[in-house]
């Protein structure tokens, strides 16, 4: 007689059943995604005030890290010791900081709150969501994404503009204006896969046909709902992507290799 697993279950039942991925988070112990989770984000926020407050100005001949974009005051430094980025930094942060896939995983991973499904609360403080602060910020996310777009625009900007030299102002193409576009399409593709933006979109309407520009706003909310079911895809892999971009800048800047270009 076959065996009977979930999967099997599944599959007479006409689902397809867990995936891969799925198999393989249900066969680790719960402990491993929150830990992942804290060393992932920690990192990178750590890398980040590292390269803003440490680090030079990333920026090398047609490139510009995205910490630093856009370019605001002098030589990178715009109040005293506060570089221009610091300021900058402060957009993406909120904007992340308030996402609502964030929160999960970092309520999760960071408070323990709780650390992951049916495990209790670890902390047994009264429960007051985010009808508090600082938690009560987090409802300022719909604020933050309207400044992301501004920023978003201003990335599209740098990576379309990488490809032109401003030593010899000649056009070409290199591995940095790749990774750059790559950066800003994944960025793109975070932003616009917001659960605000879809609920702005059309979230918020009863009926289509009767709706101010409803075929429109149909349209764009079934697009963004198609980017929003990988909301968490997006999230990781737009942060690694910012990651790379400014760490590939400041090798060139250390001169550990040169930009592999073709054209410039
Ligand atoms: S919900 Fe994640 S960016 Fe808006």
């Amino acid at each position: 007689m076959a065996e009977i697993t979930a999967r099997s279950v599944a599959r007479d039942a006409g689902h397809p059943g867990p995936t891969l991925l799925e198999r393989f988070r249900r066969n680790q112990p719960w402990w491993l995604l929150p830990i992942s989770v804290v060393a992932v984000l920690g990192g990178f926020g750590l890398y980040a005030l590292v390269s803003v407050f440490i680090f030079r100005p990333g920026e090398i001949g047609p490139y510009l890290s995205p910490f630093w974009s856009p370019k605001i005051g002098d030589n990178g430094k715009l109040f005293g010791p506060f570089p221009g980025a610091a300021f900058i930094l402060l957009s993406p942060l909120a904007f992340r900081g308030t996402c609502y896939y964030y929160r999960k995983a970092y309520y999760r991973s960071f408070f323990w709150d709780p650390p992951a499904c049916a495990l209790g609360e670890l902390r047994h403080r009264k429960y007051r969501g985010e009808s508090k602060l600082p938690m009560a910020l987090n409802n300022l996310h719909r604020f933050t994404l309207y400044v992301a777009v501004v920023i978003l625009g201003f990335l599209w900007y740098d990576a379309l503009t990488a490809f032109n030299n401003p030593a010899t102002g000649k056009w070409g193409f290199g591995l940095g204006s790749a990774i750059l576009v790559v950066n800003v399409v994944l960025l793109s593709g975070y932003t616009f896969s917001c659960h605000s933006l879809r609920h702005l979109a059309g979230g918020g309407l009863d009926c289509y046909s009767t709706a101010r520009l409803g075929t429109l706003r149909n349209r764009a909310w079934r697009g963004l709902t198609v980017l929003n079911g990988r909301h968490p895809m997006w999230a990781w892999v737009s942060l690694f992507s910012v990651l790379l971009a400014d760490v590939y800048i400041r090798m060139l800047q250390a001169g550990w290799f040169a930009d592999p270009h073709i054209g410039f």
